[in-house]
């Protein structure tokens, strides 16, 4: 069966994307934060995903303020890229897995909660910045290392989902993964934030403290983070805070005990906390089972296939 192996929490910052188009990784301000993601890099690329489920939001690139779906599934073959400001990104286009994803679909649907289907669909930056930061630098002609199925979550216009229903559809997510017949290894993105606010008398707003407790009880104690409302993501983690509430669909996608693997933290980038976790279920080991080919090569039936779960990468410890 299909298997969730690890969450992935990662802030999605526009001006990250601009700088690694634009050659700017060695400069000493983003350095600072492109070198808080080379363990995580190397934890992924021993990883090998079969698949990706990334939670992020759309910047009124795919949808607008006609159209704002709550929770939309990307069930596409492929998404290419758009985005707001810089224009599309000079990024691969991204391969999505129609089959999980319908029956993600299906399974989620039917347990009630009300997913938009997408069955053509751009992404943006909320959503190839995280795949930057954790796959690396990827040229525009080549291929992601791994197929990805995009849930994009309405944070964008009031009201967004609670907290807790993010955290409860994480867990509809990880059941209809776990009833997904193929052997697949899966990991889940959750992104956006941390605190940040970009306009009005608070723009610029960084609350590290915050920050820091929403990574702690996000790997220690999530059923208090989902019981945390709006308005407190909106008074401590200022008006574009609210994206953290996507982070919950990835921890309610994990077990309720998981190993922090790594955990990143810096301001500001942009006018934005940088916040980045990794959380590892904790799976029987088996042996490693071949290499992973590109997204190239995809074909779903086949090529995702694996006798059995490979031995979960190590623990990084360095905070
Ligand atoms: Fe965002």
């Amino acid at each position: 069966m299909a298997r969730i192996i690890a969450g992935i929490g990662s802030s999605h910052v526009p001006a990250i994307g601009a700088a690694i188009d634009n050659g700017k990784t060695e400069e000493p301000y983003w350095k600072r934060i492109f070198s808080g993601f080379e363990k995580s890099q190397a934890w992924m690329r021993e990883a090998k995903p079969d698949v990706a489920i990334i939670v992020y939001n759309d910047h009124a690139s795919a949808f607008s303020v006609e159209m704002i779906p709550t929770f939309a599934l990307g069930c596409a073959a492929e998404f290419p890229p758009a985005d707001e400001g810089w224009g599309p990104r000079p990024v691969p286009t991204v391969q999505g897995y129609p089959p999980l994803a319908s029956h993600i679909a299906q399974s989620v649907i039917l347990d009630e909660f009300d997913l938009t289907i997408c069955n053509k669909m751009e992404v943006d930056h909320g959503m190839t910045v995280p795949m930057n930061l954790l796959f690396g630098n990827v040229d525009k002609n080549s291929h992601w290392p791994c197929p990805v199925i995009p849930l994009a979550v309405n944070v964008v216009m009031y009201p967004p989902p609670t907290g807790h229903r993010c955290y409860m559809l994480g867990k509809a997510i990880r059941k209809a993964v776990e009833s997904y017949p193929e052997d697949l290894r899966v990991v889940i993105f959750g992104t956006g934030g941390l605190s940040h606010q970009i306009s009005g008398p608070r723009a610029g707003l960084i609350n590290s403290k915050w920050d820091k407790a929403f990574l702690d009880n996000l790997s220690k104690d999530p059923q208090k983070l989902a019981k945390v409302p709006h308005v407190d993501y909106m008074r401590e983690a200022g008006a574009e805070g609210i994206e953290m509430v996507m982070w919950l669909v990835m921890r309610g996608a994990l077990d309720d005990k998981v190993d922090e693997v790594y955990r990143f933290y810096t301001v500001p980038a942009s006018n934005t906390a940088v916040g980045h976790i990794i959380l590892a279920n904790r799976l029987r080991t088996t042996k490693p089972a071949g290499r992973h080919k590109p997204a190239a090569s995809h074909k779903p039936a086949a090529k995702h296939k694996r006798a059995a779960a490979r031995a979960k990468p190590a623990l990084i410890r360095s905070h």
